[in-house]
């Protein structure tokens, strides 16, 4: 018996005398009328090391330390760690994002993104279906149109029958109000230079000011082919008021605003790029309208414009690198905060599993887990189905 070698066994600030733990008890040997898990255990290895904490009362410390305080205990069935689990993904949490092309006759896989396609207008709405069966409450359509429709105004954005839009009217007709039906609102995918917004001739810039009517163009276009929710995501200055007011102008009170508020310039969108046939002219980026991936508190400045201007939810993308943003914005406002799990994070993942170095799947349900623990609502992945197969009801 540990205990009995070192001569000195006492439970800190308890007042305990040795004689207290050389009962039979703790020999560990099964007792009748003792249920095999609830036997008691040899007396801890040591614990009479843990010295007195002079700055806490006598009898609060053992509360605080080993062997008074056991995480363990908490962990030792299935049912115990559900009971304290701190945070939980839920089927409830999960929003699919689908690609929908023009000028296609049959749904084309994207290589990058293995298992997600670029649908057809009837294959989208089926798809939209198939995830309300499955519980997924809610779903963000792009729009890719063909090649030869793109412009450098991204006029097809805004086109009533614009590829978004004739989308957006099938799926609304496939499942009613079942589903929570958003569409991603920005140009990229509709510019024939790839950016997000209008691209000023004499700078080369894209010029803030003047993409906001467009985008509100893309919005009211949106709302009238059936969306719940726009989700600009150009992080343009301005945007989400430029938005609700062209909304609430149009009699579209009720449709809401998921605001990108704190998107990254990100390495992680290469994948994306490939599934809306997006290339940025002349090797160009988009850092001088994204964040900063070193930048945290700036993203609380994105957020409460955001919401100043009448965002009705926030979202932080990519999500995994950004998990330190997800928690501050949490903290920082009360509107329902989304997080993107980006293409890139679901390419890495499919790509280790398919060599076999990680379990796919519960690499899938950890992070995504890890995105709510941090405080995100609900979230924006390419797993939605797979994983609504697994954990929904
Ligand atoms: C822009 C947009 C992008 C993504 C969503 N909306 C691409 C970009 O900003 O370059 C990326 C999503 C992903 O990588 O999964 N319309």
């Amino acid at each position: 018996m540990a205990a009995g070698g070192t001569g000195a066994v006492e439970i800190n600030n308890n007042n305990s005398s040795s004689s207290d733990h050389a009962s039979p008890a703790s020999s560990g040997r099964a007792e009748p009328g003792r249920h095999p898990r609830n036997r008691p255990d040899r007396p801890a290895v040591g614990w009479s090391t843990v010295p007195d904490d002079p700055l806490e009362p006598s009898g609060s410390a053992s509360r605080t330390r080993f062997p008074a305080t056991r995480p363990r205990r908490l962990r030792q069935t299935p049912a115990l760690r559900r009971l304290v689990a701190e945070a939980r993904l839920s089927v409830d949490d999960l929003v699919a994002p689908l690609f929908v092309a023009d000028g296609i006759e049959r749904p084309h896989p994207i290589a990058s993104l293995p298992g997600v396609v670029q649908h057809t207008v009837d294959t989208v709405a089926t798809e939209v279906k198939r995830l309300a069966g499955l519980g997924v409450p809610g779903v963000i359509l792009f729009g890719v149109p063909r090649a030869e429709d793109k412009d450098a105004l991204g006029t097809q954005a805004s086109h009533p029958d614009g590829i978004t839009q004739r989308a957006l009217r099938a799926v609304r007709d496939a499942v009613g109000d079942s589903v929570v039906v958003m569409a991603d609102c920005c140009l990229d995918e509709f510019t024939d230079h790839g950016h997000c917004g209008v691209v000023d001739p004499t700078t080369g810039q894209v010029d803030n000011d003047a993409t906001l009517p467009l985008y509100a163009e893309v919005a009211l276009a949106q709302a009238a082919a059936g969306a719940d929710v726009i989700a600009p995501s150009g992080m343009m200055d301005g945007q989400v008021g430029a938005i609700r007011a062209a909304l609430e102008g149009s009699g579209f009170h009720s449709t809401a605003v998921l605001a990108y508020a704190a998107k990254y310039a990100s390495a992680l969108y290469g994948p994306f790029r490939e599934a809306a046939s997006v290339t940025i002219a002349e090797g160009g980026d988009r850092k001088g309208y994204q964040q900063d991936p070193t930048n945290r508190r700036e993203a609380l400045v994105e957020v409460a414009l955001d919401v100043a201007e009448g965002a009705d939810m926030v979202m932080v993308k990519p999500a995994l690198p950004y998990l330190d943003v997800i928690a501050d914005v949490r903290n920082a406002v009360d509107v329902p905060v989304a997080a993107y799990h980006v293409s890139g994070e679901y390419a890495m993942v499919m790509a280790a599993a398919e060599r076999g170095w990680i379990d796919g799947r519960a690499v899938a349900l950890e992070q995504l887990t890890a995105v709510k623990r941090a405080g995100a609502d609900f979230v924006l992945t390419y797993f939605a189905g797979e994983l609504a197969e697994v954990i929904g009801g």
